[in-house]
């Protein structure tokens, strides 16, 4: 490609990423989890989608408490997923298939069942003592996953704090030895050949000088302005980044709660520090917090979040660019519609992957996967749900709870990947670790692939155009018409070569404008999510008659219900046409 200032360190630039979560993808030995066999056998799949890279979420041993987020060793493979040598094996493999590999680094914390927090509790006179944080005296910050930030251990007499779960004492990066540590860890998976890391929360990892207490009455984040990028956050990231300087290696930040302005010290300037952040404000068109507050989803807020970050970081900095992920609950069944699920799921894909940035697709994402409605709050098991289920609206009737965590929980994006229509989705020959979701033989890989129309081919359509075309790579983003609340327009413009991405939200047909720029212009269809078969599903007589319809709109300029149309325009042709009617 063209660009502009590549530099040999940009190459994740022209990347897509797959994000794996391995204990759901693919159960390669048989008892029921998925493991780096199932990963190893799935790979040419991977590569298949038209991706370049993998992101594993933590593969490490862990208690669990946390779904692998609380660690207990940095330098080895949970039992359950398999061993180092496996995961050599991956390595090379993705390798040998032209994929890198992203390690997730999670440093803020530890599992309490580390060994340096098994020393650490055990006084205040070990070298592992100032390891962690601890405190005669706890102040009043909440934590975000488990009631208040501080518990108590009679062992040492004091209280630790843990941002998030009990079992996720959060680590003392103030201490030079933390730090240490911290390097000691990315040199041996960079040193092993992997490309770079996922940083977990890195945003919160300096806390601020005497832990002054938080914000009163605001739950859950009252403590978030004082150990989020905390006063010496750049100066340790600073440490970080020269050892990833020392290998090809780069650096991916989840910033929780990150505004732009905070977002561009890392990804710009003297103290960059981060190749890319993940920001949330997309992801809270529907909610607040992403988990517990739940508003009717907006997509002027949606699109307002999406066109800020890309005016932002425009020739500064780089967006990566995601909708799911296991943090998340699945994105068709939130921005979307189930009962359009092919149409929403394809549109959703467009929409986002064609913005200016690293796309990130997350497992079942590109097939469609939806939400999972468990019966009782017994049957989650991820550890925010469950306290949101405890904790927010309890005057509400336990239905309508347990309806919010059919809304909100993570538990959605974590159910087995659905491969085929036999059993336990074609995962695992024996019982799952966790539910299927019940449409896995309609929803799955198998049949997609037959379908040159489904959702899995339509996110290879949409990686393949990305990838070769200059414009959709590197150039600006326009976003027309933005208080539209049923269209999303936007425009990436390089030269005399223009992409008009035009998205529907709407379950009804509209009919969008068109830009004044693109007025008298020809615009070439290179890209539409409704092809003659696609309305042909099982929805029998309801789909024929949706099909009717929506024909005699199309015919009308109108846009079918949640359509997308990709129009490449070159404004060095001569081709014109009359009118301004897309
Ligand atoms: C962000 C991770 O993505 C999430 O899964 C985890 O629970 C928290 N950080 C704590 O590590």
């Amino acid at each position: 490609m063209t660009e502009q200032m590549n530099s040999k360190k940009d190459w994740y630039k022209e990347m897509s990423f797959y994000q794996i979560w391995v204990r759901s993808f693919a159960d390669g030995n048989g008892d029921g989890i998925g493991d780096l066999y199932g990963v190893y056998d799935k790979l040419e799949y991977v590569k298949s989608l038209g991706v370049d890279g993998i992101w594993f979420s933590p593969i490490y041993p862990s208690p669990n408490a946390d779904y692998g987020y609380d660690i207990s060793d940095y330098r080895d493979i949970h039992p359950d997923f398999g061993t180092l040598d496996q995961f050599k094996k991956v390595l090379n493999r993705a390798h040998e298939l032209g994929m890198k590999v992203i390690m997730d680094l999670v440093v803020n914390h530890t599992s309490d069942e580390h060994p340096w927090f098994k020393e650490s509790r055990k006084g205040r006179d070990n070298p592992y003592s100032d390891y962690y944080i601890w405190r005669d005296k706890p102040n009043n910050w909440d934590s975000l996953f488990e009631g208040k930030a501080w518990e108590y251990d009679s062992n040492r007499g004091q209280y630790y704090l843990h941002i998030f779960a009990k079992k996720q004492p959060d680590l003392n990066m103030d201490n030079p030895k933390v730090r240490q540590e911290v390097k000691d860890i990315m040199r041996f998976w960079l040193d092993m050949g992997v490309d770079g890391f996922r940083e977990d929360v890195i945003n919160f990892i300096s806390k601020k000088e005497g832990l002054p207490n938080g914000v009163p009455f605001l739950p859950a984040v009252n403590g978030m302005p004082y150990y989020k990028d905390g006063p010496h956050i750049h100066e340790y990231l600073g440490e970080f980044r020269k050892v990833c300087n020392e290998y090809d290696c780069f650096q991916l930040g989840e910033g929780p709660m990150t505004t732009v302005r905070s977002a561009m010290k890392y990804l710009t300037g003297p103290t960059k520090s981060l190749d890319m952040m993940f920001s949330f404000d997309h992801m809270m068109a529907d909610c607040l917090y992403t988990e517990y507050i739940h508003r009717p989803f907006s997509l002027v807020k949606l699109k307002k979040a999406f066109t800020k970050w890309q005016i932002a970081l425009e020739g500064k900095g780089w967006n990566a660019l995601y909708l799911e992920n296991h943090d998340h609950p699945r994105i068709i069944s939130r921005y979307g519609s189930e009962h359009f699920w092919r149409e929403s799921g394809t549109m959703l894909a467009a929409s986002y992957i064609f913005q200016k940035g690293t796309p990130f697709i997350y497992q079942g994402q590109e097939i469609g996967m939806t939400n999972i409605r468990l019966m009782s709050i017994d049957q989650y098991v991820d550890v925010s749900s469950i306290t949101n289920y405890y904790t927010y609206h309890l005057r509400e009737d336990p239905e309508r709870r347990l309806h919010r965590i059919h809304l909100s929980s993570r538990d959605s994006a974590r159910t087995p990947m659905q491969w085929n229509g036999s059993k336990n989705a074609g995962f695992s020959q024996s019982d799952p670790w966790f539910y299927v979701n019940p449409n896995y033989k309609r929803v799955n890989v198998e049949t997609e692939e037959k379908d040159p129309d489904s959702i899995l081919n339509f996110y290879r359509k949409c990686l393949q155009l990305r990838k070769n075309s200059a414009a959709l790579l590197y150039g600006r983003y326009t976003e027309h018409f933005p208080k539209d609340n049923s269209i999303y327009m936007y425009e990436r413009s390089l030269d005399d070569e223009s992409y008009l991405i035009i998205c529907s939200f709407s379950r009804l047909p509209v009919k969008p404008k068109k830009p004044e720029k693109f007025w008298g212009k020809h615009g070439e269809l290179v890209l539409c999510n409704y092809a003659q078969s696609s309305l042909e599903d099982d929805r029998g007589f309801v789909a024929h008659l949706e099909k009717e319809i929506a024909e005699l709109e199309h015919t009308k300029g109108y846009l079918r219900p949640y359509e997308v149309r990709v129009y490449r325009y070159r404004f060095s042709d001569d081709a014109a046409e009359s009118g301004n009617a897309l």
